[in-house]
């Protein structure tokens, strides 16, 4: 069988994970790895022990003859990039933020379109089991109409890593709302469908040797266009353990992390029926351990591979990510204006 041969941009933190998922992965190969730094892609040669070809500018993996490229850069490339990689015909897997201004995001929906390459954003919590298992209950109706819904990314992420040497600076980074709960808002949509408005406040709290030029805390409230409401909270730096909460509201049922209430259940109108709740394995939930069940990098690799080999529908394409990125942005312009935002006024 021919193998999906996938090319690498960018072998710092994230792009090691996605090398090495490549390289296990039976039916892709790691064939070249571009970064400007030959050290990070030396580590992930050690790492897998794979047989791949190097190079150090991106150029060179546009004019290759890889079926399909992952850009694991820092975010303000990640728009450049996509551009090129469509219009030399590869497949893409972007790593989130699709791009940093909303210009840039339908620029890639654009080329991507009019290249008609495969897309796939980087959202790899949808792959996560809990979700998975959360929207099958969904789809089935067991839980029946959402009506709110709650996520929530807190993360506290030391002054003195060498990331912050990118990740606080607005030109590098974009909003860091956008780079951090883009997560949850992308979640959110995912079961509760698209966004209509957003009020959100934002600020910077937390001390750091290198402070964020945008915000490192947020809560934005949004409503659906289905009249469901729902509210994101962010925060990159509290002096607590890693969180990415999810809480879901149904006319028929909820989820709480990974514990899931139907109305279906014995006993349910009974005081204490909580005992009665599906309790799933606390391990599902998002922990931010490389490659962990709960941070399911690996599984949104198979899917970008049998995206490519086998056509399987696309999770999150190009449109869905520009619709993440647009509800983002709305979110930041609230917080600038101090007023609710349409979503559609900023298109
Ligand atoms: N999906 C997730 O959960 C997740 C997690 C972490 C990071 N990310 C995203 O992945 C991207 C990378 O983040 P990271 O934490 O791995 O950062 P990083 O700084 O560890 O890695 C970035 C890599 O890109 C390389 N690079 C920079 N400019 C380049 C260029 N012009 N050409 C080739 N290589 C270049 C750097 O040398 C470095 O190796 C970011 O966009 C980030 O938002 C996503």
């Amino acid at each position: 069988m021919k193998k999906i041969k996938i090319g690498l941009a960018g072998a710092g933190w994230i792009g090691r994970e996605h090398g090495r998922n490549i390289v296990r992965h039976p039916r892709a190969e790691l064939a070249l790895v571009c970064d400007s730094d030959a050290e990070h892609v030396a580590q992930l040669r050690q790492e897998t022990g794979a047989d791949f070809r190097e190079c150090q500018t991106v150029n060179e993996l546009w004019e290759s003859d890889v079926d399909a490229v992952v850009i694991a850069t820092p975010n303000a490339l990640h728009a450049e990039m996509c551009v090129a990689a469509a219009r030399a015909g590869k497949a893409i897997y972007c790593e989130k933020p699709m791009a940093i201004s909303l210009q840039d995001c339908r620029r890639v929906r654009e080329a991507v379109e009019r290249a008609r390459v495969p897309y796939l954003i980087g959202y790899h919590r949808r792959m996560n089991p809990l979700y998975q298992h959360a929207r099958g209950l969904l789809d089935q109706g067991a839980l029946g109409t959402p009506f709110m819904v709650e996520s929530d990314y807190l993360h506290h992420v030391p002054g003195g890593l060498d990331i912050w040497s990118w990740l606080g600076k607005e030109q590098i980074a974009g909003s860091l709302f956008h780079a951090g709960s883009g997560h949850n808002v992308d979640l959110i949509r995912y079961f509760c469908g698209e966004i209509k408005d957003v009020t959100c406040m934002k600020g910077i709290f937390m001390p750091r040797p290198q402070q964020v030029e945008t915000e490192d805390t947020a809560v934005a409230l949004f409503r659906f266009e289905s009249g469901a409401i729902g509210k994101v909270q962010f925060c990159i730096g509290p002096i607590a353990p890693f969180q990415f909460n999810f809480k879901l509201y149904g006319t028929h049922g909820t989820v709480l992390n990974n514990r899931i209430w139907l109305d279906t259940m014995p006993h349910f109108a009974e005081a204490g029926h909580e005992r009665d709740g599906i309790e799933l394995p606390a391990a599902w939930i998002p922990d931010n351990v490389q490659g962990g069940v709960g941070e399911p990098w690996d599984k949104l690799m198979d899917h970008f591979v049998a995206l490519l080999a086998d056509g399987v529908a696309c999770i999150n394409d190009v449109g869905s990510a520009y619709q993440t990125s647009l509800a983002c942005f709305a979110a930041v312009e609230s917080a600038r204006r101090g007023t609710t935002m349409a979503v559609r006024d900023l298109e």
